[in-house]
């Protein structure tokens, strides 16, 4: 089942005006210049939305929000609708992140619920899973990525619609990372739990990005592997060059 690769930088909150737009020019003339068939992905921070999304303008690379309310608009101080990201123009929206979980007590029932909000604007998903290391380390890691997948996931998600991103939680901006094949493992679980939540057609079409210290030098061989379908990319989404060397040495 041929799956489009997908790079996706989060950049979390980070970059001011001048930064955000200077990085996107970067990836832009990169995405132009070489013929890559990835689909690509860059998530900044809000603030940055609509400058990027100019700056981004007439090459192939889409933008992305780190969250968003599940209302579409009111009284809600500080959130932000699925309609608003619509409207500046995103395509994705990320959901469920580890550090929304920690930060904000984001549960899998509330990143659910964002998700079915985000279809109904009309905006695709990009919902992250992951363990802690605790949880790792007591052999549970397939049970919670397994749990967060049944919650998280609405029962109407499709392919089309849903990226997966499994990002273990100590892997996140630690240089550590998990071995290809504990990578493997996770992903090939992840998908059996999708065909038996979605049905198998679209498990089978479904993209599980890794995340979790993607760096050039790692990127060959945690984001070539058989269920791994791209990567969802922090600290080093934030240097152009690295973000695209993660690309080329992905395969893209
Ligand atoms: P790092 O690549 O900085 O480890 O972050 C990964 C991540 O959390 C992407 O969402």
């Amino acid at each position: 089942m041929a799956r489009k690769m997908m790079i996706a930088g989060n950049w979390k909150m980070n970059g001011l005006l001048a930064d955000g737009v200077a990085l996107a020019q970067e990836i832009k003339v990169d995405v132009k210049a070489k013929k890559r068939n990835c689909e690509f992905v860059v998530c900044p921070p809000f603030t940055l939305l609509g400058a990027v999304k100019k700056a981004l303008k007439g090459c192939r690379v889409a933008l992305g929000a780190q969250d968003c309310h599940f209302e579409e608009k009111g009284a809600h101080t500080g959130d932000i609708s699925p309609e608003m990201l619509l409207d500046c123009g995103c395509t994705y929206v990320i959901l469920g992140h580890s550090e929304r979980r920690a930060d904000h007590g984001e549960t899998s029932e509330l990143v659910c619920k964002k998700a079915k909000a985000a279809y109904k604007a009309g905006l695709k998903t990009i919902i992250c899973i992951g363990e802690t290391l605790a949880q790792r380390e007591k052999g549970e890691t397939i049970d919670i990525c397994s749990k967060q997948i049944l919650e998280s996931v609405p029962n109407d998600a499709t392919a089309a619609d849903t990226v997966i991103a499994y990002e273990p939680v100590w892997a996140i901006g630690t240089g550590k990372t998990p071995t290809a094949q504990d990578v493997e493992d996770v992903h090939a679980a992840v998908r059996k739990v999708l065909a038996k939540k979605l049905g198998r057609a679209q498990a089978n079409k479904m993209r599980i990005l890794y995340g979790g210290s993607v760096k050039p030098s790692n990127a060959k061989e945690l984001l070539s592997l058989p269920d791994v379908d791209g990567g969802l990319i922090g600290g080093a989404s934030l240097k152009a060059a690295d973000f695209m060397a993660i690309a080329d040495n992905a395969g893209c």
